[in-house]
């Protein structure tokens, strides 16, 4: 009390005690619940690491089959839910729609506010991990101008997921079993990544004791932002402007003269290769084999040789992150840009809420409330309008 350390950003203060994912971002190391990622994305699935990252440890076959069940049995959601989509402009940004269509749900599920009930919390966090890829869907389906595909309860979560967004007749792929692998290995890699932009947000707005949908929706608010969550929509963006191999000299020294980020590169936490870029860069050659390789790929590979050889990144330990290759591969899949940041925010829906099942049953947290360094004036009198003006 008193006393008020100047730290923007949080460069240097932990704002809580968490055990659900590790990193060093010296030796490029991320482990969920001990677990390193690499051998997740290899040999688990995107609902296994769910239930790992909420409950703490692996199911066993009988707790898997249970909540895999309670998932697919909760993708579908309310009728008012698809009419408030289909009421945003023909041109709204998916994220804007998931973001809001995600709230929404905290009026359709009013006992959500009892979040000291631990069934109720389940419930809840069962919800959202179901609704949130039909929700991203329709969205998407919305904004292209088609109409909304139900789940198909028949479906794995990420078979499920492609078929609401592409009707069969409809893709060049469909839901091809080795596209579906690939989307489920990046939505596992998207998990979680402990307190980050979006994660904080929804601790902070979930230490008021707010619905965990509420809480959610502010986090979707954070990672819609371009230097989170939004950079894999802007390096794909970047890549088009840049157009072909030549141009990369010229863009390189616009970079290092401050005119603008290298977008994909760089990381508050990593100073190393990120892990799952590594991971990623091996799921493009999976999808690529299916739908032929994206031409933008040879730009982004002599880009990040030509970034990984320059003194400026060297010097300030900038590496290719998470984002810098998977818009390659939503593309490739058919995803228009402004999609990418949603298939973001379904991955790491498990994580925000495992974080925020923590942040509820953690005794030790408080509401959020940073304190300030204050810079303003101080004890002015005030002249009213008519003697001012
Ligand atoms: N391109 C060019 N220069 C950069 C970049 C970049 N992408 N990132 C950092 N720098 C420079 C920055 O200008 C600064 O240089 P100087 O010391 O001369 O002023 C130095 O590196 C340190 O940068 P910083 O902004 O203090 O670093 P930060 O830890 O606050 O920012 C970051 C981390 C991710 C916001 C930043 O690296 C960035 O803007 N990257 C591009 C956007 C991006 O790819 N974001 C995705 C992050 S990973 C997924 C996610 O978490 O959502």
């Amino acid at each position: 009390p008193g006393l008020a350390t100047y730290d923007p950003g949080f460069v240097n203060t932990a704002s809580c005690r968490s055990a659900v994912t590790f990193i060093d971002g010296d030796k490029g190391i991320l482990e969920y619940r001990g677990y390193p990622i690499e051998q997740l994305a290899e040999k688990s699935t995107f609902l296994e690491v769910a239930y790992l990252l909420i409950h703490g440890e692996l199911p066993t076959k009988e707790q898997y089959e249970s909540w895999v069940h309670e998932i697919t049995y909760h993708t579908f959601v309310h009728e008012n839910v698809k009419e408030f989509v289909q009421g945003f402009r023909y041109d709204a940004h998916p994220m804007g729609m998931l973001m809001a269509s995600v709230g929404a749900l905290s009026t359709f599920y009013p006992e959500a506010v009892n979040i000291s009930d631990p069934d109720n919390r389940h419930m809840q966090m069962v919800r959202m991990i179901a609704k949130m890829p039909t929700l991203g869907a329709w969205s998407f389906r919305h904004a292209q101008g088609k109409p909304f595909i139900y789940p198909d309860n028949a479906l794995s979560y990420t078979e499920n997921f492609l078929s609401m967004l592409f009707k069969m007749s409809e893709p060049k792929y469909g839901a091809d079993p080795r596209l579906a692998k690939a989307l489920d290995v990046l939505l596992i890699l998207h998990a979680d990544h402990e307190q980050n932009c979006s994660t904080n947000a929804v601790r902070s707005v979930g230490s008021s004791q707010v619905d965990p949908y509420s809480a959610v929706a502010a986090g979707i608010g954070a990672l819609y932002g371009p230097l989170h969550g939004g950079a894999n929509e802007a390096v794909l963006r970047m890549l088009k402007r840049i157009g072909s191999k030549e141009n990369i000299p010229a863009f390189i020294e616009g970079v290092k003269n401050g005119d603008e980020r290298l977008m994909g590169f760089g990381h508050r936490v990593y100073k190393n290769y990120d892990p799952r870029a590594t991971i990623i860069k091996k799921a493009c050659d999976d999808v690529f084999e299916v739908t032929g390789v994206n031409p933008l790929l040879e730009i982004a590979q002599e880009l990040e040789k030509i970034a990984l050889e320059d003194e400026y990144f060297v010097q300030r330990k900038l590496y290719p992150n998470v984002d810098f290759y998977s818009g390659l591969i939503y593309e490739a899949l058919q995803f228009p840009p402004e999609m990418f940041t949603v298939l973001f925010a379904i991955g790491r829906t498990p994580g925000w809420l495992a974080q925020w099942n923590e942040l509820i049953t953690d005794s030790d947290q408080k509401i959020a409330r940073p304190k300030q360094i204050y810079t303003g004036a101080r004890t002015l009198d005030f002249v009213p309008a008519e003697e001012r003006w």
